[in-house]
């Protein structure tokens, strides 16, 4: 034997051993938990295990119809497992201590929030924060979310959101990462690690909660709450895989959603809660409902309480947001045999075992060290990294004669409905948030230019010009400022401003609360009344920058027409005004691509990159033609394509090349490509590669998106950028939903977005 042999048995051995020791010390850490709850539990009334799968809301903070009634007495009764929404270590702390002194078993509760992209710092919504396509910022910024929440006495967060969205009529696709599974997964892994850490048991970590399981982001006709009904294999492929990305990150907990899958809806979905979630994928953590599921199974017409809730807890639910159904009812289900005591049991188990995990038991008050909320939360330097990040998620849609960066002017002029208001910044699901304390893009303006410029701020019109929308889309603290002096007078305003301007800066878009929860839209262009402004300042001559403030992708036909420059900046959180500032000044050069297709009107939705050929696809470059599946009044194309987005530099992609023409199942493909930084700015470039598998045994996508790197490039820079391929890549669920990849022709592309990219071709043996 060789000595490189007998080194390398020799390494096999130690780490052979040391896994199994780790094992080893794993089990028996759950040796002991296990011993430790099944004392507890055979201490327990059938009314205290109850009261371990019940979550009502605090009170503080309500998105439905729930009512925080006699809390206190329960929880000193044992009817209460975790309250959520409630902020502060003081008053959490407060609580805790009702539980762990006044209930006769002391069991602490759990402390959820929807600290969904940041606790007091708050980063961009989680569309924009996808655009960055920097996996390391998106896992920074759930770290530090983490670190905030949990020193202000927060163990869990509903918290990532991962539903894949390609109709923005839903108000929701601002809550998620867009409309491709396979960024999404990666995504969702990168949350699940910022939130929960190695190790649950630092006061550092919080659970995570992935939600909403499942396909809540295919509501019909994009309304919120609605239907959804598809295909398995549509699922598979499309839709669970950033579920399934976060159960294997082990992720801590599960969140039902509200809509119906197969004609059950998910609270009640025993194939989706037990026979996928956990016995196909192995999930071992909690299933929580969303905020009254189970109550609302009635109106499903699935039966009343005490039905849904046995159908609820049969079907594989832990926990009981807010209905109070599992708590009141499931006795007497018991009774009549509708349910059964292992099942109450297990739920229970489960809910103790994370309570375990995080060291509750240990330190119920471990979350609730008032010095550490006030030193870790909102710092400086979490604000430097919310900025940074912001920078990252902004996307450049147009520059027209290099109108960006704004460079050496006097006077600029800012102006529109979004330009001063801090409030709306933070964006949908910010609650921990101190709305006054973000920056606004006036605040920010200023900040950056200091003495060297003047800033002229008007307002220009109102968000909306219907006043009873206005209220409804501020219905929850974010002011959308609404001005009472008519659209003539306020443009006009405006329009003297830009007249004495450099250069304006056109702050329009949607307000923070026309996307989020119930938050849908049938029209997704920009209100008329801004369009009068845009059209007013156009007509000045000026240069202008149209900075946009939206959550979901808007059809903006006439603005990219006409509009020199557009700045996609989404809500990009407390330091969004500092942030845009650096992009539009150049001191940050824009990468963000985008992560959901805009379309050119609401008619061509749902539309996104990796849809299917079907029989007739349309010629390329054309538009229309008969019997060709299209339409008759606009193009197939989308406004902008999945994963585009501008940057103050050019970048060139030559020389795809591939190591071999072939791949087989065991071996690697390697794909190179050379990118350059052929413009005058050092800059950051996401590099895309999709592949098309052209033969299968079922259709299969134009395009899937297979991998991306980001790279910064100095100017001038060339970078050979490589990706490697192998079979399990390009597997797909086929009609069996058997994970499978099939031999045959491939093609590759890369580029700088799904519609822009080199090509090349495999075969895959
Ligand atoms: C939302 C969830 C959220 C929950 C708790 C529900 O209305 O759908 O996303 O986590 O409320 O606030």
């Amino acid at each position: 034997m060789k000595k490189s042999q007998s080194l390398l048995i020799l390494i096999a051995l130690f780490v052979s051993l040391f896994v199994s020791c780790n094992q080893q010390s794993n089990s028996g850490g759950d040796q002991k938990m296990n011993a430790f709850i099944d004392d507890l539990m055979g201490k327990m009334t059938l009314d205290e295990k109850l009261g371990q799968l019940n979550l009502p809301a605090s009170g503080d903070i309500i998105t439905g119809a729930g009512s925080n009634n006699n809390i206190v007495d329960k929880i000193k009764e044992g009817k209460v497992g975790g309250l959520f929404n409630i902020k502060s270590a003081e008053k959490i702390r407060a609580v805790q201590q009702i539980a762990v002194e006044q209930s006769r078993l002391k069991i602490p509760l759990l402390f959820g929030m929807d600290v969904i992209h940041g606790y007091q710092t708050v980063f961009p919504i989680p569309l924009g924060l996808s655009c960055s396509w920097d996996m390391a910022a998106i896992e920074k910024s759930a770290r530090i979310a983490a670190q905030e929440a949990s020193a202000d006495g927060i163990c869990w967060t509903f918290s990532p959101m991962v539903d894949i969205a390609r109709d923005p009529r839903w108000g929701r696709v601002s809550e998620g990462s867009g409309e491709d599974a396979y960024l999404g997964s990666q995504i969702a892994k990168a949350m699940v690690k910022g939130y929960q850490g190695d190790d649950l048991s630092q006061n550092n970590t919080i659970l995570a909660c992935v939600k909403h399981f499942a396909l809540y982001g295919a509501a019909e006709a994009g309304r919120d709450y609605n239907t959804t009904d598809m295909s398995r294999i549509r699922m598979y492929n499309e839709y669970l895989p950033p579920y399934l990305a976060a159960v294997d990150a082990g992720v801590g907990t599960v969140m039902a959603s509200f809509n119906e899958i197969d004609g059950i809806p998910a609270t009640g979905n025993k194939w989706l809660l037990t026979d996928l979630l956990r016995n196909q994928w192995k999930f071992n953590g909690f299933v929580v409902t969303d905020y009254t599921g189970i109550a609302e199974m009635t109106a499903h017409g699935m039966g009343d309480l005490k039905q849904v809730s046995g159908l609820a807890l049969n079907a594989g639910v832990d926990m009981d947001m807010v209905s109070d159904g599992l708590l009141t009812t499931l006795e007497e289900s018991l009774k009549e045999g509708k349910v059964s005591q292992q099942a109450i049991d297990q739920a229970c188990r489960r809910i103790l075992e994370a309570k375990y995990k995080l060291g509750l038991f240990d330190d119920p008050y471990r979350y609730c060290d008032v010095n550490r909320a006030k030193n870790e939360v909102f710092t400086p330097e979490n604000r430097q990294a919310a900025r940074e990040i912001a920078a990252q998620s902004l996307v450049l849609l147009k520059n027209d004669k290099q109108v960006l960066p704004i460079q050496n002017k006097k006077t600029i002029a800012l102006v529109g409905p979004l330009a001063d208001n801090a409030e709306n910044m933070p964006g949908t699901w910010s609650v921990a948030a101190d709305f006054s304390r973000s920056v606004s893009l006036l605040q920010g303006l200023k900040n950056a230019v200091g003495s060297t410029a003047n800033i002229l701020y008007a307002k220009g019109t109102n968000v909306v010009s219907d006043p009873d929308l206005d209220a409804r889309i501020s219905i929850f603290g974010k002011p959308t400022k609404w001005d009472k002096r008519s659209q003539k007078e306020m443009i006009a305003e405006a329009v003297a401003a830009a007249r004495k301007a450099d250069v304006v800066v056109a702050a329009v878009g949607e307000s923070a609360e026309m996307t989020g929860e119930a938050a849908c839209r049938t029209d997704i262009t920009l209100p008329e009344n801004q369009k009068e402004l845009l059209e007013a300042l156009l007509a000045t001559g000026k240069p202008l920058v149209m900075v946009l403030f939206t959550g979901r992708p808007l059809a903006i036909v006439w603005e990219k027409a006409n509009v020199p420059a557009i700045l996609n900046v989404w809500f990009a959180g407390s330091e969004a005004g500092d942030a845009i500032a650096d992009v539009l000044f150049g001191k940050v050069n824009p990468s963000g691509k985008l992560t959901m297709t805009f379309p050119q009107n609401v008619g061509q939705v749902p539309i996104f990159y990796s849809h299917k050929n079907t029989g007739r696809p349309l010629p390329e470059g054309k538009w229309f033609q008969k019997f060709r599946s299209n339409y008759l009044d606009v193009s197939n194309d989308p406004l902008y394509p999945f994963g585009y987005g501008l940057s103050y530099t050019s970048f060139d992609y030559k020389n795809l090349k591939l190591s071999s023409t072939e791949l087989n199942s065991t071996g690697e493909l390697k794909v190179s490509v050379d990118v350059t930084n052929s413009g005058n700015y050092d800059g950051a470039e996401v590099v895309q590669l999709y592949t098309q598998d052209l033969v299968g045994s079922v259709t299969r996508p134009v395009k899937e998106l297979k991998g991306f790197q980001k790279v910064f490039l100095k100017k001038g820079e060339t970078r050979s950028v490589e990706f490697t391929l192998a079979e399990k890549d390009l597997r797909f669920y086929n009609s069996d939903l058997k994970f499978v990849s099939e031999p045959g022709d491939f093609k590759v592309f890369v580029g700088t977005s799904s519609a822009n990219t080199l090509e090349s071709g495999f075969v895959l043996k």
